[in-house]
């Protein structure tokens, strides 16, 4: 049998922002001719998130890299013993930041007695990466050991506290930078002030000025956040936590930002509502981050659209931090059953998300408009020297697309496998041309399908039946 060697050469005409050329896989580590993720065809080919984050200064970041060697909820605990999740995770971010392995029960599982290992390969591998590490998890209502809570003595407290923080951010002094020292204090949906957690119970409302007092003590060079959720939806929350971020600032308490959760349900907040909390911190004279990016919905194109608005109007507000929470969902955490809400999929393939994403990065980079609308819908074609009447004969598939919306990434599927993707400059109004050649292709029947999207949305070409032999 002739080897089934497909898409050698990928000639992009005009304004393909790439020129890397997809390598075709070796027939005998894929005898069945199926192309590997794109992500492991090297993601140089669609453009990365760092790459273009880098150009503006901008970090973006992956939370929820859970690197322990032990698990207490059942889930693989080193996720970067696969090949797949360190390549994608390094080649796409510049941040990272601990799932459950900084919160307290799994960092010092005994009183005094810590568990380091899954963070310093997590230190490790950032280090490896020329990537940044952010803490996350040093006071949760998540993951609090029973010996902890069992203190009633505000002082014993208050002295586990000191021990607890000084020997995590001495140990990752000048490799973890940024903190997120309190997560979520206020009460889920908001209107009833501080959640009564652990260290509420015991220490009162002050625990988040003591947090951060004793976090600063410990490394007065760490920049330190206040995480919460949900404040984008609840106008009643979101003017609790500025009350309570305020306070800290006008007593003094060494913060210096807010990191917003974003973990968004089926819809995303209203447009102008994270603009005017960036800048009601910023007049704080307060950072903020984006800091558990996600959307937990079944539609992948409203899911795809509320990445992307969240994104470009962050970007636009001066964020210069925006994290997920996770990446792959092979690894995703949800509320919403059957839910899957990264930007790549269970085999490391960018989905629409992922584009979107980096379409808003770009156009903020570049300082251009975000399109209105989806693109206008393509050609495809096919021609070819010999035109592809037998086996083994040379076809290109031609997209073509004048005259109406330009795409910032187009994708290229064979008998719905998807066998191209690429970044286009869609910042130029000419026409966008994208070639693909094929070549030494067993008799068969062909069906080509491509997809032009941006951040509005996703068009279909029509389908291009060609027959082989
Ligand atoms: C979540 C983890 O992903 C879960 O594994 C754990 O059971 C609960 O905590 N906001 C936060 C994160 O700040 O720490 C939470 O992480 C998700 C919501």
């Amino acid at each position: 049998m002739k080897a089934q060697r497909s898409v050698a050469v990928l000639a992009a005409i005009g304004l393909a922002l790439t020129v890397s050329a997809l390598t075709s896989q070796p027939a005998a580590a894929d005898p069945g001719g199926h192309p590997a993720p794109i992500s492991a065809r090297g993601a140089g080919s669609i453009g990365s998130l760092r790459q273009e984050a880098q150009k503006a200064g901008i970090l973006i970041g992956s939370g929820a890299i859970k690197a322990m060697t032990t698990t207490s909820d059942g889930r693989p605990p080193n996720y970067l013993t696969d090949p797949r999740f360190r390549q994608v995770l390094s080649t796409q971010f510049n941040s990272l930041s601990p799932e459950n392995d900084l919160k307290w029960m799994f960092v010092e599982p005994q009183a005094g007695v810590f568990d380091f290992d899954g963070l310093d390969r997590l230190v490790s591998f950032a280090e490896a990466n020329h990537m940044q590490v952010k803490g996350h998890g040093l006071i949760s209502g998540c993951c609090n050991p029973d010996y902890l809570t069992a203190i009633k003595d505000p002082i014993a407290f208050r002295a586990a506290m000191v021990t607890h923080f000084n020997t995590i951010m001495q140990r990752y002094h000048g490799k973890m930078d940024r903190w997120d020292v309190v997560t979520e204090p206020l009460s889920t949906f908001g209107g009833t002030g501080l959640n009564h957690n652990d260290f509420y119970n015991v220490l009162g409302q002050d625990y988040i000025a003591e947090a951060f007092r004793i976090a600063h003590a410990a490394d007065p060079t760490a920049k330190l956040f206040l995480n919460e959720n949900m404040v984008e939806f609840y106008p009643e929350k979101r003017q609790e936590l500025y009350d309570l971020v305020s306070g800290l600032v006008a007593a003094g308490v060494p913060i210096n930002g807010v990191a917003l959760q974003m973990h968004e349900t089926f819809s995303g907040p209203q447009p102008g509502v994270l603009t005017d909390i960036v800048n009601s911190y910023h007049a704080l004279g307060l950072d903020v981050s984006i800091a558990e990016l996600d959307v937990h919905t079944y539609d992948t194109v409203s899911q795809a659209q509320i990445y992307g608005d969240v994104v470009a109007e962050a970007l636009a507000a001066g964020v210069k931090e925006i994290s997920t929470w996770g990446f792959t969902d092979a690894h995703l955490y949800t509320w919403l059953p059957g839910a899957k809400p990264l930007m790549f999929d269970e085999q490391y393939n960018p989905k629409s998300a992922y584009f979107a994403v980096l379409d808003a990065l770009r156009h903020y980079v570049e300082n251009t408009p975000l399109p209105t609308a989806p693109p206008g819908a393509g050609t495809l074609s096919v021609s070819g020297a010999g035109r592809p009447a037998h086996d083994g004969d040379r076809y290109t598939i031609k997209m073509k697309l004048v005259g109406d919306t330009p795409g910032s990434f187009y994708r290229l599927y064979e008998n719905d496998t998807l066998v191209a993707v690429r970044g286009l400059d869609c910042t130029r109004g000419t026409a966008q041309i994208v070639t693909d050649q094929f070549s030494r292709k067993p008799a068969g029947t062909y069906v080509y399908r491509g997809e032009l999207m941006n951040s509005k949305g996703t068009t279909s070409t029509n389908t291009l039946t060609v027959t082989v032999g």
